[in-house]
């Protein structure tokens, strides 16, 4: 008999934070939700740190009755998000108490399955929000980011998986968010996980499409034994994207493998992603192919384009290959940080500025932050020389505790400025909004009155949600209030 390989779709949150700058709409979502429910998914990723601060800084839509529509319309599917530890879903490390209220809340609102990652890898940063998690009952998973460097061997992923199991998560995901995990190495991990932590321990594995190789490293992965794969409806896939569920699905015949996936279903949904993605046009990436140049450099395209911007703003557009040489030492002198948010731009910047001024004459507050230990532990030593002067540029010492250990209790002080903003509605959520994104966070509460917007412009797509010719898949019709270009309108997605 096959043995069954379970199926994320990450469609609804990564796909089109990696294809269209994460703008995608609610209302552009709903419609095919009823489809994606009814195809066999052992979740569906759709809420994140990129999706929330989209919803409030680009499109005037609460990401928390995001989340409970998706609930309502996905009743037969676990909701999924990706939680950055003890970043939540912002930029900096929140004290513990905050972490519990954003888990509460969240699985409250309707989260089940929570992939908590930590941009250096560092467990404890992980500990508390996991923790929070299994209070709630719902879903914990742990997760290695992957990279490559002379230190990451496959037995530190391997042991890192071992410390995850000792904290208690349910599953473990290997996420690879540059496509840089090849076959082999996808096999080896997963194989090192089932031998030290057991065949029962579920293995999840995420990976982009950008460098071509990675369908190939899924289906070794799935061979060494990894239980759910990640993918996307095909209409919004590959390029920086993920590869196609339904070419996961037919790959697998004949193999041994099977999953539960009703592409029937999956077709309905592709349908209703490609028509309206056509209205994104200009928030498209324009990068559809395969990118290999970054097994070389090891350097995520979003990190690249941040580097070269940096350069072109000082006028020196032309010194990008000295740039480019100079981020494996940076990297190197802070004990080889995965290039994730926020380490990459961390990484990045200083590279720039070494390149510009000289070697660390000039060091960023962040830079130092992560030589200093504020962000964690990183996996191998750092340049002691380096650590000196950051000392120095920062006029701080360095920590070696979790950095959220620093930190006093902040709750009570966020409530207090959350509910001094006009529009805010009362609500721990809001509170929790005002936290993260406390820039965003005023201007959103004082105009989330008028409704979400929809920026998807191209005026020859279809409007799904608005249009009774495109009715979209529903079995039950849906009231939505939505906002088109400046008109409050309620709208029911009524079913076919
Ligand atoms: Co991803």
């Amino acid at each position: 008999m096959a043995r069954l390989v379970e199926v994320t779709d990450v469609i609804l949150r990564d796909a089109h934070q990696s294809l269209m700058a994460t703008r995608m709409a609610l209302e552009d979502m709903l419609p095919a939700c009823e489809a994606l429910d009814a195809a066999g998914y052992w979740s569906l990723e759709c809420w994140g740190g990129a999706t929330y601060d989209s919803c409030i800084r680009f499109l005037n839509e609460d990401p928390w009755e995001r989340l409970r529509t998706f609930k309502k319309l996905l009743p037969n599917t676990k909701t999924q998000m990706l939680l950055r530890g003890q970043n939540l879903l912002g930029y900096r490390h929140y004290e513990d108490t905050v972490v519990d209220r954003f888990v509460e809340k969240a699985a409250e609102n309707g989260m089940d399955v929570f992939r908590v990652f930590d941009a250096l890898n560092d467990t404890r940063n992980l500990k508390r929000a996991m923790d929070a998690v299994k209070r709630t009952g719902k879903h914990a998973q742990g997760t290695i980011c992957y990279t490559i460097s002379p230190v990451h061997t496959v037995e530190k992923f391997v042991d890192m998986a071992q410390r995850l199991v000792e904290m208690g998560v349910d599953s473990i995901c290997l996420k690879d968010m540059a496509a840089l995990l090849k076959p082999q190495p996808a096999y080896d991990i997963v194989k090192g996980i089932k031998e030290k932590c057991g065949e029962d321990i579920l293995v999840h594995v995420h990976v982009h499409s950008t460098t071509g190789v990675t369908l190939v490293s899924l289906m070794k992965a799935i061979e060494a034994g990894a239980d759910i794969v990640d993918t996307s409806v095909s209409s919004m896939s590959l390029g920086p994207g993920h590869n196609p569920t339904e070419s996961l699905v037919e790959m697998l015949e004949g193999t041994g493998f099977e999953t539960k996936i009703d592409l029937e279903k999956v077709y309905l949904a592709r349908d209703h992603f490609a028509k309206i993605k056509g209205r994104y046009a200009e928030f498209l990436t324009d990068f559809q192919g395969a990118e290999t140049e970054i097994f070389k450099s090891q350097i995520p395209g979003g990190m690249l384009s941040n580097m070269e911007s940096q350069l072109k703003q000082q006028g020196m557009g032309d010194r990008m290959p000295e740039v480019l040489a100079e981020v494996p030492k940076v990297r190197e002198d802070a004990g080889f940080p995965p290039l994730v948010t926020p380490s990459s731009q961390i990484v990045g910047s200083q590279a720039v500025f070494n390149v510009m001024m000289g070697r660390y004459k000039v060091m960023t507050g962040e830079f130092s932050d992560l030589m200093l230990g504020y962000y964690g532990k990183t996996d191998a030593e750092k340049n002691p020389e380096v650590v000196a002067q950051a000392k120095e540029s920062a006029k701080k010492e360095e920590i070696t505790v979790r950095p959220a250990d620093t930190l006093k209790p902040e709750w009570d002080d966020l409530k207090e400025k959350a509910f001094a903003l006009e529009g805010n509605n009362g609500s721990d959520e809001d509170v929790l909004t005002y936290a993260m994104f406390p820039q965003v966070a005023p201007k959103f509460f004082a105009e989330r009155h008028k409704g979400p917007l929809n920026l998807g412009k191209d005026p020859s797509a279809p409007r799904l949600a608005v249009d009774p010719s495109h009715p979209g898949f529903l079995k039950q019709p849906i009231d939505y209030e939505i906002t088109v270009n400046g008109n409050k309108k309620k709208v029911t997605v009524a079913p076919v």
